[in-house]
């Protein structure tokens, strides 16, 4: 099977699984995430095919299967590819990018490596930033039922990942643990220019989030 086949075959069967997925992992998300990658990568020059390939396939287990499960992504992501033939070294490049792709807490280190998986986890953080990101984070809160916002409550720094993963504060917390942070953690050049500005528009939302709050805009 040829590259562009085993593209189009892979489009299929995620933008048929994730349709409709409500927590901010849709086929939507994987297109935005697709196409950034398409964009950082020829950029960056990072293999095309295995970057397409991992920005398609980096959440096609984590709408199903509990969070946390770190070894059912790669396990699912080498089942799809073995039916499609792709050749063994691609195959381990894309499960290695799905197995440590993700956001663990502000004080867990990122393990990517290749220039691959770079381009794609900085894709896939973009689209937690900017106006995307807000309308997700947003639409996160709504499905885990938190609070958009508790000024009671501090954020706070997670030094692990079961603390990130088990917090629950308000969405705007979410801003300070996560969101705000992900500027500094890009890995390319052309994400670090992208990420500056949607940074900037987090920030302008919060101070009018702020203000408005306070009924004084
Ligand atoms: P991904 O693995 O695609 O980077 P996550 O699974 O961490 O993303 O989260 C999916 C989306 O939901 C992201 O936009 C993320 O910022 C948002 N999100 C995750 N946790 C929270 C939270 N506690 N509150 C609000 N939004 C969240
Ligand atoms: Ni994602």
């Amino acid at each position: 099977m040829n590259k562009t086949i085993i593209l189009e075959k892979t489009k299929g069967h995620v933008r048929k699984t994730l349709e409709g997925e409500g927590s901010g992992h849709d086929w939507w998300h994987i297109y935005r995430v697709w196409k950034m990658s398409k964009r950082l990568a020829r950029r960056e020059k990072a293999d095309m095919f295995v970057v397409e390939l991992a920005a398609l396939l980096h959440d096609i287990a984590d709408w199903k299967f509990n969070k946390g499960r770190f070894d059912i992504g790669p396990k699912i992501v080498r089942a799809w590819l073995e039916k499609l033939k792709v050749d063994e070294d691609a195959i381990a490049k894309v499960c290695e990018i799905v197995k440590n792709i993700s956001f663990k807490g502000a004080g867990v280190k990122n393990l990517i490596k290749t220039k691959e998986g770079m381009v794609v986890q900085d894709a896939d953080r973009l689209d937690a930033m900017g106006a995307i990101g807000i309308a997700r984070a947003f639409a996160y809160g709504g499905h885990a039922g938190r609070t958009m916002y508790d000024p009671a409550v501090k954020s706070v720094k997670h030094r692990s990942f079961a603390a990130y993963k088990n917090a629950k504060s308000g969405t705007i917390n979410h801003f300070y643990e996560k969101l705000l942070l992900l500027k500094d953690r890009m890995n390319t050049q052309t994400a670090k220019k992208i990420a500056a500005a949607r940074h900037k528009f987090m920030e302008q939302y919060l101070d009018h989030f702020y203000k408005e709050w306070e009924g004084r805009e």
